[in-house]
């Protein structure tokens, strides 16, 4: 059985992630909090990835880093304390456990690794400028170590546009932010854990052995389309 470690299992896209996969895979958590749901194949570390050295873990084929931030505001309000907070939580997390977690992974068969993106760094959008900064810095991290880490281990990302999480959860906090937010996209509509949850899925599984070093969008039309 494959074993895949989960940063921010919790809760959210991660969540999604963890119980669709728990039945079939044993699955690694590591969050602050536990997740809901308990299985034979779970294990749970409870770790804060920025201030807790991470826990040993003797086996891994996959890497997934679900941690990061919606923090916006105009650019004369950010602070540069604003930018470490967000650089550390949605890159330099990433990064510690990447180091951490490499020399297990290159033992593994078909080994992978997952970050998060946001369609923020292709659409320019006011109030944006941490996160796009922070997650542009994701999306090189991918590029660069993509080549670094060939032909042995695959890293990929998702680009999402915004999904119904609790990171997420002020944006969407009544129906009518929900319906504008719909109609912004050109498919109308905005995304869900699960559906986010089936495209990490994907691009772990050996059905996507020839994917590395990508960025995928899932955008609703949002980047993509001009209607
Ligand atoms: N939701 C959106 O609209 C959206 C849009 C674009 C991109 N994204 C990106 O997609 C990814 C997943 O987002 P999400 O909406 O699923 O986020 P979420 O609902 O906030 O879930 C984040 C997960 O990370 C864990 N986590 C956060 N800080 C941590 C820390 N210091 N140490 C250990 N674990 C920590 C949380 O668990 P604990 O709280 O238990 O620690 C939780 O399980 C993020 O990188 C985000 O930037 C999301």
């Amino acid at each position: 059985m494959k074993t895949v470690v989960i940063i921010g299992g919790s809760k959210g896209i991660g969540n999604a992630i963890l119980s669709k996969l728990v039945n079939t895979t044993k699955v690694i958590n590591i969050s602050r909090t536990k997740p809901k749901l308990s299985h034979n194949n779970l294990t749970h570390y409870s770790c804060d990835i920025l201030k807790d050295d991470l826990p040993v873990i003797s086996t891994a084929d996959t890497l997934i880093y679900c941690p990061g931030s919606i923090n916006l505001k105009p650019i004369s309000r950010l602070s540069l304390d604003d930018f470490r907070v967000d650089f550390e939580i949605n890159v330099l997390g990433a990064v510690k456990t990447i180091q951490q977690y490499l020399p297990i992974l290159k033992n593994s068969l078909n080994p992978s690794i997952l970050l998060f993106s946001t369609v923020a760094t292709k659409l320019g959008m006011p109030f944006h400028a941490s996160v796009a900064a922070s997650k542009s810095s994701i999306e090189g991290l991918v590029k660069t170590l993509g080549a670094e880490l060939a032909p042995n281990i695959r890293i990929n990302a998702i680009a999402p546009t915004i999904t119904d999480t609790d990171l997420a959860s002020k944006l969407l906090r009544n129906d009518q932010l929900k319906q504008s937010i719909s109609d912004r996209h050109p498919l109308k509509k905005f995304l869900n854990p699960e559906e986010v949850a089936e495209m990490a899925l994907f691009l772990i599984s050996d059905n996507a052995l020839s994917i590395s070093g990508q960025i995928f969008e899932m955008d609703c039309g949002i980047v993509s389309f001009k209607i």
